[in-house]
Formats: structure tokens, sequence, C-alpha cells
């Protein structure tokens, strides 16, 4: 048998079988469509890379520290714990507006950490002095530290907090 006449039937036997079983007209039409939709697919198969925001490394005092309360426009919010800032921005529904420890946001969080209290009092007016933390017993200066690790391993380590000038 030639070539030609080899297709010739396979051909013949394909409309054939078009013909007597409906279910394959369904099954070319989904066929089709996967093949369009895919070829037509515009999304680069790999993502560009996105490089994370950079934040330099700096010194703020307790004012500087109160419009990162993730209320401004890029939603930032930093935290004072021990004399450090982080950035706790990927925190934001603990610390973001509406969460539980909103108020640490933008502020020094280290007396309530200790104090495992997020009670508005724990928190020193930004016009002062920064809270020595004179007054803390031990338990509360190991409570403070444990947070301070969470926050070292969790969180970026952005700066120091240093008194209003
Ligand atoms: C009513 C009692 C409380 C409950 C049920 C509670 C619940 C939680 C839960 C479920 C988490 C998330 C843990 C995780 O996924 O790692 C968390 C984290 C946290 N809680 Fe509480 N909490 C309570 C009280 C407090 C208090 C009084 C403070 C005050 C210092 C506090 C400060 C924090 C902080 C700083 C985090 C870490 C958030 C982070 O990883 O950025 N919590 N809490």
């Amino acid at each position: 048998m030639s070539t030609q006449r080899t297709m010739t039937t396979t051909v013949n036997t394909l409309m054939r079988q078009l013909k007597d079983n409906p279910v394959n007209w369904a099954l070319i039409a989904i066929l089709a469509y996967v093949v369009r939709s895919y070829a037509s697919s515009s999304k680069p198969m790999i993502q560009e890379a996105k490089h994370p925001e950079v934040m330099v490394f700096k010194n703020y005092t307790p004012i500087d520290l109160l419009p990162f309360d993730g209320h401004g426009k890029e939603g930032r919010i930093l935290m004072a714990v021990n004399g450090s800032i982080y950035d706790v921005t990927r925190g934001r529904n603990f610390y973001g507006p509406g969460g539980p420890y909103a108020n640490f946001a933008g502020h020094d969080a280290s007396r309530g950490l200790a104090n495992n209290s997020f009670d508005r009092d724990m928190l020193t007016d930004p016009k002062e002095a920064i809270d020595k933390l004179e007054d803390l017993t031990t338990e509360e200066w190991e409570s403070l530290r444990e947070w301070e690790q969470h926050f070292a391993s969790k969180y970026l380590f952005v700066g120091k907090l240093v008194e209003n000038q």
C-alpha cells in the first residue's frame, strides 16, 4: 500500500469516527481552546525577581518614629525594642491600623513588651526623654530580651533609637 493511500485511509477513518461519535467534536473543541489559550498567553513564564525595598540603617528619635505607624503612604511600620528599631511592616496584621498591637507602631514598645501589656500607658510620650527602663524587675528584663530575640529573628533591624534633638 502506498503512503498516500495509507494517509487517505487514516483520514477517512478519523472522519467516520467523528461522524459516528459527537463526543469527539467536543474533545476537538476543548483541545483547540487549550492550544489557543496557551499560544496567546502573554504572561511570561519566568517572573522577574523583585528587589525588596531598601531601608537605610539610621538613627531615629521618638519623634522621627511617629509617622511610621502604618497610616503613611507606603504603610511602613517601625517600632523600637530596647533601643533597636525594627521594620515590622510585614507584621501589619499585628501592628497596622486596627491591629491588636497597633499602639506599638511608630513607638518605643519596650516597656509594654517587658510587662506583656499593650495598654497605652505603657508608652512614653514621644516628646519626652527615652524611657530608661530602670525600674524593670529581672523577670520583666527577661521578658523584654525574649521579645527582642523574637523581633531580631523575624524583622529587619533598621536603626537605633536616639534622644530627640
Ligand atoms: C489576650 C491575650 C493574648 C492573645 C490571645 C495573644 C495572641 C497572640 C497570637 C496568636 C500571636 C501570634 C503568634 C505567632 O503566630 O507567632 C501573638 C503575637 C504577639 N503578641 Fe499576643 N496575644 C495576647 C496578649 C498579648 C499581650 C498582652 C501583648 C503585649 C506585649 C502581646 C504581644 C504580642 C506580640 C508583640 C506578638 C508578636 C507579633 C509578631 O510576631 O510581630 N500579646 N499574640
